[in-house]
């Protein structure tokens, strides 16, 4: 049986305006959690690269906030975390659609996207740790439409022919988020990174990676030991930490 993870404390809103940024005047207020802050709606959610993240009613935005004793780079390696816990939320609520990760920390049902990931880095303690902010957005019932979004989105209830359930998707994620958080501080990232190479979607193809300035296209050979994709191109390896990913063979 799926249970909440001991010593979590959670809020749940019917709408706000960012979870994220309700985890942000937590900690300006002194909170450190664990804790998770839910939400049905947001007003003003925001998703990686200053874009928007839609949020609208009966879907789950939440943000879990949890010091941190590591440095920022290894934080943002629970991204990847993050992102199977997703996975598993998926397989929880649509057990018979495909599901796949792509890098850095898409969710993918079907092909197409249908949860994101924002992982904030809020400060320090006065304890010396880091206080995180793990937001991550399930389109439970709506997805956006395709011209708003760079790549093709979707619902866990479009995939799986029946409404989810907002508290079953809140647990699944909160149970499974802290079993990965407790592998990478058992075994670190070593652990997470083969779990999640076997979920990503097409390692060992060709793939484009679209940076700020430069489009590459390689072959996607897996991920180092900071998270970075690793690209083999004619004559040279790329180690790549920030883009976005694309498939010219189709998903
Ligand atoms: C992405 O661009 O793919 C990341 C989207 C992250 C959205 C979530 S929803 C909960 C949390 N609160 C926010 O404002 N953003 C994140």
């Amino acid at each position: 049986m799926t249970t909440w993870p001991a010593g979590t404390d959670l809020v749940v809103f019917d709408s706000i305006d960012s979870t994220n940024e309700e985890a942000r005047r937590r900690v300006e207020a002194g909170d450190s959690g664990p804790l998770w802050i839910a939400s049905k709606q947001q007003t003003k959610g925001r998703g990686r690269q200053g874009r928007n993240w839609q949020s609208q009613p009966g879907n789950l935005a939440a943000t879990g906030l949890f010091p941190f004793a590591g440095t920022p780079a290894e934080a943002a390696k629970l991204s990847f975390a993050t992102s199977l816990a997703a996975a598993e939320v998926f397989e929880a609520l649509a057990p018979r659609a495909k599901i796949a990760l792509k890098w850095p920390n898409d969710a993918l049902l079907n092909g197409k996207k249908a949860a994101g990931i924002l992982l904030e880095n809020l400060g320090t303690g006065a304890d010396g740790s880091l206080r995180l902010a793990i937001g991550i957005g399930l389109n439970l019932i709506h997805a956006p439409p395709a011209e708003e979004t760079k790549w093709p989105a979707t619902s866990i209830q479009a995939e799986s022919g029946s409404k989810p359930d907002f508290d079953m998707a809140l647990l699944t994620l909160a149970a499974r988020l802290d079993h990965w958080m407790t592998t990478m501080r058992t075994g670190g990232f070593a652990a997470i990174r083969t779990a999640w190479l076997s979920r990503a979607i097409n390692l060992g193809r060709q793939i484009e990676v679209r940076l700020p300035t430069e489009t590459l296209n390689g072959g996607f050979k897996g991920l180092d030991d900071n998270g970075a994709l690793v690209l083999e191109m004619p004559g040279e390896v790329r180690h790549i930490s920030a883009g976005d990913v694309y498939f010219a063979e189709g998903v």
